[in-house]
């Protein structure tokens, strides 16, 4: 059986049982009112009856540069919805802009995840296609999507070109990070930051290093959920307007098919994920996002088993921040996603399920990879492993994370005096002033950065160094946090330590003048200090006093899980409580 008839051979499901014929269909007065407003907006019975209707999720907004082309190209997933024969329906969602939203998107991925479900929940749509690429956006529309259970398809926005000045490549985030430093150095004139300013973004789409953006979209096509190849397309090629009304034409059949995201998101689907992360160089933010998709799913993951995979696949992706030189266009025109999971072979289990009903292994027949020096062999892996490494010791109980390949070598196993700041503005102000007592040998530590402590555990972990050790030449220092980075940031920055400062975390009890210890290959992070002078420190010890008393971030406060558990709201999780079920009036 060809793959083409044993897609077509999936049971189809019968007009009258589409979930959008309870509000279409009927004769009664709800129902009047349904038609008759789909009619008060020029579409007539023979636009949708008998039909799937799409749900196209759209992220776009005035206030998010990674999907600018989304307003058009939602028009080109309609198209192809139209093609198909099913009826689409576009619902706008909150857009998450990386670049714009403070104190940081993640304080909101869980607000986008919520209001996927209820969007998907209370209207008359049989299958979602879901729009989204900047950071959040993916991992907030699938947590969502999952939880809703409707057939669903995501359509990455699609990287951005590279940034060009004076001819040479600049990569998102990382350059900006590079140049900043050569700047407070003093060896950038001001022209020069204006150049690179104008140069660094320079079409729609998102980021185009491998950052939590590109990270993100290729875990989604790992995991199954997207048309093969749709993450690696450049936004501004016009390939990328095809694979829009590609995947508007395939939410219909999904919904014919009934294909849900159970069926396509399961163990198999997770572990290909968790491996096309590490041998992309994953942005270390991909952590928190696969722990808390899986668990939507249903799926047990956990630190140490990322811990496990970073130790065994090589890191063969070519790509900044991990790689020295290519970007995601590269990447492109290297063979893509597709091109690397074939590299990958076996490690993937090409048995999973994807949102085309085929499998993933007829999904990589064909696949090449075109340049070899961008997308490496196995056995000429840019980092043997390493893309990311979990620690434990008396710092981090429930673990914290660092990307080894990202960091200087001397920094991976390093004992030095703590530097402890306890806010961002402090830390901020502290690094600026030159008369610091601080040197290359020291640990820079920010808490009260974590999930509540933050809130919402901003992108600070790359703190800056000291200006007069950058003027010193000095580029990498140790930095432990409770806090994230950004996926384009490097440097031996040790993240997400679990429990936070906020919530009482052992971090709470270190000193300025204590000793650190950091050893990457035993995988151990410690504060060198007797357990009875923890003791007495634990017991001196109080909570940060709350500070909001409404709204979201009172919310986000009492139910935001730890950064090891992905973050998710504890009411959120798969297994919560009784369902919401499906709106019956
Ligand atoms: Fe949107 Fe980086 S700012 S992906
Ligand atoms: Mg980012």
């Amino acid at each position: 059986m060809t793959a083409e008839t044993k897609r077509n051979s999936l049971a189809r499901k019968a007009p009258g049982k589409l979930r959008s014929a309870r509000w279409f269909a009927p004769d009664d007065l709800r129902s009047f009112g349904h038609r008759s407003r789909a009619m008060q907006m020029g579409y007539a019975p023979e636009d949708w009856a008998g039909k799937p209707v799409v749900a196209i999720v759209n992220t776009w907004s005035d206030a998010q540069p990674c999907h600018a082309h989304f307003k058009s190209r939602v028009e080109d997933v309609k198209r192809g919805v139209f093609q198909a024969g099913g009826f689409p329906m576009e619902l706008p969602a909150l857009s998450l802009s990386e670049s714009f939203v403070k104190p940081t998107t993640m304080l909101y991925r869980n607000m986008l995840a919520m209001e996927t479900e209820e969007l998907l929940r209370s209207h008359p749509v049989d299958a979602a296609v879901l729009m989204g690429g900047c950071d959040k956006t993916t991992p907030g529309l699938v947590m969502g999507a999952l939880s809703a259970g409707l057939p669903m398809i995501f359509l990455p926005a699609g990287p951005m070109l590279r940034g060009n000045y004076r001819g040479q490549a600049l990569g998102s985030g990382s350059d900006a990070w590079k140049y900043w430093d050569e700047r407070r150095a003093g060896n950038l004139s001001a022209a020069e930051w204006q150049g690179v300013e104008g140069g660094i973004a320079r079409s729609y789409g998102h980021c185009m290093t491998m950052g939590t953006a590109s990270t993100m979209t290729a875990i989604a096509e790992a995991l199954g959920l997207t048309l093969s190849g749709a993450s690696s397309i450049p936004a501004a090629d016009a390939n990328h307007i095809r694979m829009a009304s590609a995947v508007g034409r395939r939410a219909v059949e999904m919904a014919w098919e009934d294909l849900t995201p159970d069926r396509v998101l399961d163990a198999r689907a997770v572990r290909n994920a968790v491996t096309v992360a590490m041998a992309t160089g994953c942005s270390t933010n991909a952590v928190i996002h696969l722990i808390a998709m899986a668990r939507r799913a249903g799926v047990p993951l956990g630190l140490d088993d990322l811990d496990a995979a970073s130790r065994v696949t090589p890191v063969i992706a070519n790509i900044r921040p991990s790689g020295s030189t290519y970007l995601m266009e590269d990447f492109y025109y290297a063979g893509g996603l597709r091109a690397l999971m074939a590299r990958l072979g076996d490690r993937l289990d090409l048995s999973a399920v994807t949102v085309s009903g085929r499998t993933l292994g007829e999904e990589l027949e064909g696949a090449e990879v075109y340049d070899e020096d961008v997308i490496r062999s196995l056995e000429n892996p840019i980092y043997q492993e390493g893309s990311l490494a979990v620690l434990r010791g008396n710092l981090a109980p429930d673990g914290c994370v660092i990307k080894p390949s990202a960091c200087a070598p001397h920094l991976r196993q390093h004992e030095g005096r703590a530097l402890v700041f306890d806010s961002y503005p402090g830390m901020k102000a502290a690094v600026e002033d030159e008369s610091l007592d601080v040197t290359a040998d020291d640990v820079l530590v920010l808490r009260n950065a974590g999930p509540r402590g933050g809130p919402g555990m901003p992108e600070w972990g790359m703190l800056p160094i000291p200006k007069k050790l950058v003027k010193e030449g000095v580029r990498d220092m140790l930095r432990i946090s409770d806090a994230r980075m950004s996926g384009t940031s490097y440097g031996a920055c040790v993240l997400h330590v679990a429990p936070e400062a906020c919530v009482g975390g052992p971090l709470a009890l270190l000193r300025t003048g204590d000793r650190i210890r950091v050893d990457v290959p035993a995988r151990t992070i410690d504060m060198l200090v007797e357990p009875e002078e923890l003791a007495r420190r634990r017991a001196a010890w109080t909570p940060p006093a709350e500070t909001v008393g409404r709204g979201w971030n009172w919310l986000f406060a009492r139910h935001i899980e730890q950064a090891d558990q992905g973050c998710d709201f504890d009411f959120l999780k798969s297994g919560f409580g009784a369902s919401a079920g499906e709106p019956d009036i």
